[in-house]
């Protein structure tokens, strides 16, 4: 008997959604068939560990409908509307898919851009601790698999992979070895994004994607890891692979600078959500624009009042009541690593923090602040005013930067997860691909929480499409 083997590049979580469902559908249909997921970091996980806003589902619950949830996609990036209507559509069985395998996604939040709450991630844990949902995400999957038999290889990079004609279709190179090829029926690629490699070259010394198709970023601090290195394109091009959207990186406006490593290239995020709560954005003792618009708008507006200025920094600061309402647990975390700070409220000490020469400005500031109205548009465009400021005893207090963040271009693909080629815009026989690896569901501008609802919902479409091929 000669088992047919599928092979799967990359580890997170589109990865772990294709290889789950591609044994399933094998077991279900009593095809032989060998899972190979194959990894090139010493532990999977990739940018997908990294997720803590949560994940994208219709949620009737709170009144949300497949066609909002459509026109908000569309809205924000104007992606490619037969990808966006099955990420919709799909939505409810794909995290009705992760609430069966065990992942707990009972907290629903209303994040930019959306117009209903539809971000589900875990509750706390038993001790009130937070369980992030990438991590949550990520090791469910991993256990699955490995329980279901699935062939587990890290510390395995694809450095190449060459085409046959006839079956096995593909050969892939591991490691640059000669020695180590494998051959496999069916492809999948869930290699990640490229905005980890920010320079103009990159660990290989090749001239990295971000260099070549959005130069302006270059050199920006991000907050992926350094293995989002765009190899999925590059082994996709090889392949004959077409591409989509390649300059379109999103730049995520707040990454949370570290003051004992300012100039460090790799920053943590400061979510979303401390935004949401209250926190609000301060340029020399003032607020410059509407906090709770979208990612695009406040990175332009935050590179706007800093731009040829000698001191750029930008301050997020939080009432006491906004810490709170976004999770005290949460925010001792990044007071640990000395990412944000409580300063008392009292002049000479936010003067101080903020590095103010006058504290009057900040003084009027919020005074200012505390006088809008829930519901009425101050100038900057903000009509949601979730705390008072003045009163707080002490406030929260981090410095932040805008970060590459998501790279929404890459291989293009249908809505069978295939990808396509250059010639002809056609399906390449054998060759799946799912994740941040893709490009087209989120066109120019992602909203937050659509990327792990995408690699959960074409993810499980490559792997089911990659056992069918296989007749
Ligand atoms: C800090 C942060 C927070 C985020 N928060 C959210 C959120 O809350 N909600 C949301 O929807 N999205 C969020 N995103 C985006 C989202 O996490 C990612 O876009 C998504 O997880 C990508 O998943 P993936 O499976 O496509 O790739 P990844 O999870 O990055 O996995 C790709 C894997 O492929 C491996 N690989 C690459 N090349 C090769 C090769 N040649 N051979 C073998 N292996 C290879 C990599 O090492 C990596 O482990 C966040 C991103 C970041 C950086
Ligand atoms: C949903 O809509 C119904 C009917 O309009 C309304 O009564 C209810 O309060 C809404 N629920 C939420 C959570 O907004
Ligand atoms: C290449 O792979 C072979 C077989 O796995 C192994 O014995 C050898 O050490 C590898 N070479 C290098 C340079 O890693
Ligand atoms: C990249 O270039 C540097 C400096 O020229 C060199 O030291 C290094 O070995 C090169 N790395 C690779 C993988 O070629």
């Amino acid at each position: 008997m000669n088992s047919k083997i599928v092979a799967i590049v990359g580890g997170g979580l589109a990865g772990l959604s294709a290889a789950v469902e591609a044994h399933d559908q094998a077991y279900n249909h009593y095809i032989d068939a060998t899972i190979l997921l194959l990894e090139k970091e010493n532990n999977i996980g990739g940018n997908s560990m990294k997720a803590t806003s949560g994940i994208n589902g219709v949620e009737p619950k709170y009144n949300d409908t497949m066609g909002a949830f459509y026109k908000d996609t569309i809205q924000s990036g104007g992606g490619q509307a037969d990808l966006v209507t099955k990420l919709v559509q799909d939505s409810p069985s794909a995290l009705n898919w992760l609430e069966q395998a065990g992942v707990d996604l009972s907290v629903v939040s209303q994040c930019g851009g959306h117009s209903y709450p539809r971000t589900h991630r875990c509750g706390p844990g038993p001790n009130g601790a937070p369980i992030p949902i990438g991590f949550k995400l990520v090791d469910t999957l991993k256990k699955r698999a490995q329980n279901l038999g699935i062939d587990i290889r890290t510390n395995a990079r694809v450095t190449s992979i060459t085409y046959n004609q006839l079956p096995p279709l593909f050969t892939l190179t591991i490691n640059n070895n000669d020695s180590e090829r494998i051959s496999v029926d069916a492809l999948i690629l869930t290699s990640g994004g490229f905005g980890g490699q920010i320079h103009a070259t990159d660990l290989d010394n090749k001239t990295t994607l971000l260099k070549e198709y959005a130069p302006q970023w270059v050199d920006r601090a991000t907050t992926n890891g350094p293995w989002a290195n765009g190899d999925g394109v590059r082994l996709g091009l090889s392949l004959g692979a077409t591409t989509v959207d390649m300059d379109q990186v999103q730049i995520h406006p707040t990454g949370f600078v570290d003051p004992n490593n300012p100039t460090a290239m790799s920053k943590f995020l400061a979510p979303e959500a401390l935004r949401a709560y209250g926190g609000i954005l301060l340029y020399q003792g003032r607020r410059f624009v509407n906090e709770l618009t979208t990612r695009d708008l406040l990175t332009q507006a935050i590179l706007q009042v800093t731009s040829g200025q000698s001191s750029p920094s930008i301050w997020l600061l939080l009432s006491d009541q906004a810490g709170h309402d976004f999770g005290e647990s949460s925010l001792a975390f990044y007071e640990k690593k000395g990412l944000i700070k409580k300063v008392n409220n009292n002049e000479d000490d936010l003067a101080q923090a903020m590095q103010l020469d006058d504290s009057s400005i900040l003084k009027q500031t919020l005074e200012q602040y505390d006088s809008q109205q829930n519901g009425k548009l101050d100038s900057f465009g903000k009509s949601r005013f979730p705390t008072k400021l003045v009163s707080s005893p002490y406030y929260w207090l981090a410095q932040i930067t805008p970060c590459v963040h998501y790279t929404m271009g890459g291989l293009k693909i249908n809505t069978d997860a295939q990808i396509l080629d250059k010639e002809n815009n056609l399906p390449i026989p054998g060759l799946f691909g799912a994740g941040e690896v893709t490009g087209g569901v989120h066109g120019s501008n992602r909203l937050a929480g659509n990327s792990l609802l995408e690699c959960v919902v074409y993810g499980r479409t490559a792997g089911i499409n990659a056992i069918k091929s296989l007749n």
